[in-house]
């Protein structure tokens, strides 16, 4: 074929491909669609759609942790494993340090991506270390500034008009994994803020990782309707309903998933200590537009 009719057919397929309304690829696209070569297992937790959001861009399937964890003692092998999750007190939720521990995780290439909305500080040392005592070495670990859903500090109807540049951070972490990037985010100080030592934040986590349902939650009664979504998102299954109505209790993740997700704003957050002020805004609340209600009570029931 000589070059005329070659560009010929080359105007005629590039028509064909417009007429069909055919979009072009986005770079994340390719990207994903170049990972399909290589096995690729995303374990995920949310509770207001961020991580979930995420962990779609690194896999058309993410696997949930709390639904894998009733699957019991697992071995997972893949090319390359990855975990996307919300920073906690710059440590991980404690449902994802179960999982971590007690699960067997076999890949050439480790990583993770976690979620967090205003200060990273050390998160991603203190998930590698905590990793590495129990048997898996990450490759990568990195961060994205996305929507902070912590309501002591921030409120939802504030945090929502901030422009935090997800698109384009993502674009960065998807051609890091994508390179098979080694890379471990170090301590970061923001700016303005009082400087963090690893003493600070374990205090942090400790007033984090022992909360019960009962302790962090309060129930305005003239709202609540008793539909039970929150007994839906919760990935701990604290809710019941009980003669005297809605009953809760139990070891609690602090994620929030039933407090954001109630359509009545009947739960809030008790009000502890003067370091503890309960609620910025309790009639704002926050899920991830591109993830539904469904996808977090699919992700979390129990
Ligand atoms: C209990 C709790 C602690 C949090 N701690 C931090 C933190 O230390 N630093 C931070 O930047 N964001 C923190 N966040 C905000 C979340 O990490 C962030 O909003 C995350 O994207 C939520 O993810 P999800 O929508 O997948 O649940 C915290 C949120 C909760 C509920």
């Amino acid at each position: 074929m000589d070059r005329r009719n070659a560009l010929k057919l080359m105007g005629a397929s590039l028509a064909a491909v417009a007429m069909a309304g055919i979009a072009p690829k986005t770079h994340a696209a390719i990207l994903k669609d170049r990972a399909k070569d290589k096995k690729r297992l995303i374990f995920y937790f949310t509770a207001t759609g961020n991580s979930l959001f995420v962990a779609r861009q690194f896999s058309d399937s993410p696997l949930s942790i709390p639904q894998e964890l009733k699957k019991g003692k697992q071995t997972y092998e893949a090319d390359e494993i990855g975990f996307v999750f919300p920073d906690y007190a710059s440590g991980a939720p404690v449902i994802v340090q179960e999982f971590l521990a007690k699960n067997t995780f076999k890949a050439p290439y480790i990583f993770s991506i976690i979620t967090f909305g205003n200060a990273s500080a050390m998160v991603a040392e203190w998930v590698r270390d905590y990793a590495k005592e129990k048997g898996v070495n990450f490759n990568y670990i990195n961060t994205i500034l996305m929507v902070d859903n912590y309501l002591p500090v921030f409120d939802m109807n504030e945090q929502v008009k901030i422009d935090k540049h997800v698109d384009e951070n993502l674009a960065k972490l998807l051609e890091d994994v994508g390179a098979q990037k080694n890379y471990v985010q170090a301590m970061v100080q923001e700016p303005g803020m009082p400087a963090f030592s690893k003493d600070m934040l374990k205090g942090m986590q400790d007033q984090h990782y022992n909360m019960t349902a009962e302790r962090l939650l309060e129930l305005k009664k003239d709202r609540c309707v008793e539909c039970m979504t929150c007994e839906k998102v919760c990935p701990h299954k604290n809710f019941s309903l009980g003669n005297d109505g809605l009953q809760f209790a139990g070891k609690c993740e602090f994620c929030l998933a039933c407090v954001h997700a109630c359509p009545q704003k009947a739960l809030t957050l008790k009000s502890m200590n003067p370091q503890w002020p309960g609620e910025r805004n309790p009639e704002a609340r926050y899920r991830n537009p591109n993830v539904s209600l469904m996808d977090i009570i699919k992700s979390n029931r129990q």
